[in-house]
């Protein structure tokens, strides 16, 4: 068996340039440092305490079921067995970004990429790819809700199907993964709360995207989404709400997004901080702190 390697992105003068890698690996617990595991532990216990009251139940419960704590870097086969009883997702462990095509058949066959490695101590803060505390901490709990869990395996199918479409349908497909799974929020009787997995795995962002005056907080919006470009290199200067989990599977699982893609060719991009006449304004945003390019 050889050992997993860690793909992780190139620095060059050009910034950070994404490496991609397909194979599926055996998570290499025994490898993990102490270092590793104190990592794990330091980011575990201070987002797990950032997330009461900002994080939704269903996140927390969930993450709370799958028995993680700070202690040591969970084993993915004993996430599993949750997993599998619950919804029947099972975890892969990956070297790094995978390529789009790939990353939707794993979603489609109920299989979610865990990156096996996590970052160093200097990047406990930000990093600007997915490691392990990214995947697992932020998007394994809710992987145990069943429409939440059917939600990504459906994106899956959608995204396979999409690529046969061409290239702005996928676009306009990872934009709807970005402002959902990435960066949701969701309203809820105690007020907006996180469940996109890009939040709940950032300290900064946690607070940043409930409390700062400076960001659009909008009513979610299949086709407004799908048009809207976004940042990945700055916290978000536009979130997306829900009003449940129902709700968005209401609105993107049912329809059929071939005709949604046709209206939407030719089309201009939205960039990331725009507020339309048309858009249900839970927040005007302030723009306080906004880079004026850079929107992907
Ligand atoms: N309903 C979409 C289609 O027809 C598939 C999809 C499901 C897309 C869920 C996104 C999320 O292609
Ligand atoms: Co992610």
């Amino acid at each position: 068996m050889p050992t997993p390697r860690k793909v992780a992105h190139q620095s060059t003068d050009k910034g950070q340039v994404p490496v991609y890698t397909t194979a599926v690996v055996e998570q290499p617990w025994a490898s993990y440092s102490a270092q590793d595991h104190q990592t794990w532990g330091t980011l575990f216990r201070r987002q797990r305490e950032l997330l009461v009251g900002r994080a939704c139940d269903e996140f927390m419960e969930n993450q709370q079921r799958l028995g993680i704590g700070a202690d040591a870097i969970p084993k993915f086969t004993d996430l599993d067995r949750h997993l599998r009883a619950a919804t029947g997702w099972k975890l892969v462990a990956v070297e790094g970004l995978l390529p789009e095509l790939a990353f939707f058949e794993h979603l489609a066959a109920r299989e979610f990429p865990v990156t096996w490695w996590i970052r160093n101590p200097q990047q406990i803060d930000y990093l600007s790819e997915p490691d392990l505390f990214h995947d697992l901490f932020g998007h394994v709990p809710l992987l145990l809700n069943p429409i939440f869990a059917d939600y990504m395996q459906a994106y899956g199918a959608g995204g396979v199907r999409a690529a046969t479409f061409g290239n702005e349908p996928l676009t306009n497909l990872t934009r709807l993964y970005w402002y959902t799974v990435e960066f949701g929020l969701i309203r809820t009787p105690a007020g907006l709360r996180i469940y996109g997995a890009g939040i709940v795995s950032s300290k900064g962002e946690s607070i940043y995207s409930l409390e700062s005056a400076a960001p659009n907080r909008i009513d979610f919006e299949v086709r407004r989404v799908m048009r809207t470009r976004y940042r990945i290199d700055t916290f978000q200067k536009t979130y997306f709400v829900i009003d449940s989990f129902e709700d968005l599977f209401k609105a993107t699982v049912d329809p059929d997004f071939g005709p949604i893609y046709y209206d939407l060719k030719g089309l201009d991009s939205i960039p990331a901080g725009t507020i339309l006449d048309s858009d249900q304004v839970v927040h005007r945003g302030t723009g306080e702190g906004w880079a004026s390019d850079g929107d992907i």
